[in-house]
């Protein structure tokens, strides 16, 4: 079955969370599996391994014609497109919002551009000779490619084109929705008479600036869940919960309208880049330079290493006994640094414990960050920015692994904790429900006696006292800390299981099965 990503981040070439991972991974679990697959997304710089195709195709967008280039490489069998123009060159700023954090003024013209040339890729561009054609599944991700599952359904099917294809929309998080005044919807290129499909309307006491009158505003989000065959989302715990009122951010109606064609399906891993044993960011590297070392299930050694290496890249006491916990996420309110914040003071005067943050995002938090480490020198290390290297020596080099969030859909960095032994301390949330099970050392069979620590999400004492918790066990019951740490680095979280799923999901769509 040819399947067709569209996405506003892969990795390795751009990211700015897990979204980049997904699209970056498994795509090669559902190759694996037969299918020919093809990942589309912007070419925001130049990347050197995707050559240009040669091929400009004329998207017509916002009244103009646009010309797009098509960039194009091959890895492990997945076809990596890059979709270049001038609009997605932004070195000054981030993927979607400039040096001061302000989302791009043209984003909705960027990524309806996007959507638009990814309708057009299987039908114009030859990859190894041969295009993908028109019945194939194509799977929007998040807000940035919502447009494409109307557009498909609006302009090309009543042209007879598209007619056995499908799409399938992956909700990563709802709480992106890309909302525009309603102003923008003539600019689409999408039919008059499906602006119902593209509205949504906010309720009375939310009316404000732009949306004051009637409310209505163009959605991106709101037209793929209403126009896709099916609907996914990363996990089934997070599935239910956006079908709430608390949830669901507006959308709760709409998708309990499609109950019956939505999904939750838990991310897996790329369990190549994310192995302690292979980690290229740990042990001796081809620079010559070295830090920690490598280690595995059968031998834990090398995490003791890990942990020296941190406290030593970050100048911290070099102090085995310390119980050190990690926290790697954006700083945006999802994830609760705030909450991880409140409970250094305690966590350090009391009991000692080192604390390594990475993240960026909300400049506050980034304040606040700071002056902990600045308040406490010996204990707390507050390293503001996004590097890939950190991350993956912080989540080896930990004893603990906080994620406090608010909210969270999936969530990746506690799967690889899980993986590194690194015991997640996660909030009753989304995802992380699915994937964490909370510390029981009276359970009979060893099995259910839990992978990590959990605590009632948005719950800052709560949060605290599961570090609290966490931190006894470290010092008070090593062993079981240990057999904990190796029931986590046992499980599978390989792509193979969801890959599977999906190819459910995508049969299920293929063959019009609405109640499954
Ligand atoms: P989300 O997608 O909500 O940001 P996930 O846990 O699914 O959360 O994925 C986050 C991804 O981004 C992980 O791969 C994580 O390691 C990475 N990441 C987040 N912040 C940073 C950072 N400051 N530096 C490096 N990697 C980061
Ligand atoms: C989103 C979510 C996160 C999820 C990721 C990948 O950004 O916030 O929970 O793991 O997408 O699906």
């Amino acid at each position: 079955l040819p399947i067709i990503f569209a996405t506003s981040e892969v990795t390795p070439w751009s990211k700015s969370g897990g979204l980049a991972d997904v699209c970056g991974s498994l795509p090669f679990a559902l190759a694996r599996r037969a299918h020919r697959v093809m990942v589309i997304a912007p070419r925001y710089e130049n990347y050197e391994d995707a050559i240009d195709t040669g091929a400009r195709i004329g998207v017509p967008c916002y009244g103009g014609f646009q010309e797009v280039g098509i960039f194009h490489c091959i890895r492990a069998g997945v076809d990596f497109v890059f979709v270049d123009h001038p609009s997605f060159h932004r070195p000054e700023g981030s993927l979607y919002t400039d040096a001061d954090g302000e989302a791009y003024e043209d984003n909705a013209f960027r990524f309806t551009l996007l959507a638009k040339a990814a309708l057009e890729i299987p039908l114009q561009v030859p990859l190894n000779g041969e295009l993908y054609g028109d019945a194939g599944v194509f799977v929007a991700n998040d807000w940035q490619a919502g447009l494409l599952p109307v557009l498909m359904a609006s302009v090309y099917r009543p042209r007879h084109v598209y007619q056995n294809a499908r799409a399938v929309t992956i909700i990563h998080n709802i709480q992106y929705q890309g909302v525009y005044s309603p102003g923008i919807f003539q600019d689409l290129g999408i039919p008059d008479d499906w602006f119902g499909a593209v509205d949504y309307q906010f309720p009375p006491e939310e009316r404000q600036g732009a949306y004051e009158e009637e409310g209505h505003s163009v959605n991106f989000l709101k037209a793929a869940i209403s126009t896709s065959d099916r609907v996914v989302t990363v996990s089934p715990n997070y599935a239910n919960e956006i079908c709430t009122w608390l949830g669901g951010k507006g959308m709760d109606d709409l998708l309990n309208a499609r109950r019956f064609t939505l999904s939750g399906i838990t991310n897996g891993i790329d369990v190549a880049e994310w192995d302690p044993a292979t980690d290229r960011h740990l042990g001796a590297s081809a620079d010559g330079t070295e830090w920690g070392e490598h280690y595995s299930r059968g031998n834990l050694a090398g995490k003791a290493a890990c942990k020296r290496a941190l406290q030593q890249e970050m100048a911290l006491p070099e102090d085995p006994n310390a119980p050190l916990i990690g926290f790697v996420g954006r700083l945006s309110d999802q994830k609760g640094a705030g909450m991880l914040l409140d409970a250094i003071p305690h966590l350090v005067e009391v009991h000692n414990a080192q604390v390594v943050m990475l993240g960026t995002g909300n400049k506050d938090l980034e304040e606040r960050l700071r002056e902990m480490e600045h308040r406490y020198q010996n204990n707390v290390r507050g390293w503001v920015g996004f590097n890939v290297a950190k991350s993956h020596h912080i989540i080896a080099a930990a004893d603990l692994f906080a994620m406090p969030s608010r909210f969270e859909p999936c969530g990746l960095t506690q799967l690889y904790s899980l993986r590194y032994g690194t015991i997640p301390v996660v909030a009753e949330t989304g995802g992380l429900v699915d994937t964490v099970q909370n510390y029981n050392p009276h359970a009979s069979q060893e099995e259910e006696r839990g992978t990590g620590f959990t605590f009632a999400a948005g719950d800052g004492w709560a949060c605290g006292g599961a570090l609290e918790r966490a931190i006894k066990t470290y010092r008070e019951h090593p062993e079981s800390f240990k057999e904990m740490q190796l029931r986590g680095m046992a499980q599978d979280m390989s792509w193979d299981v969801a890959a599977e799923s999906y190819e459910q999901v995508f049969f299920w769509a293929k063959n019009d099965t609405a109640f499954c």
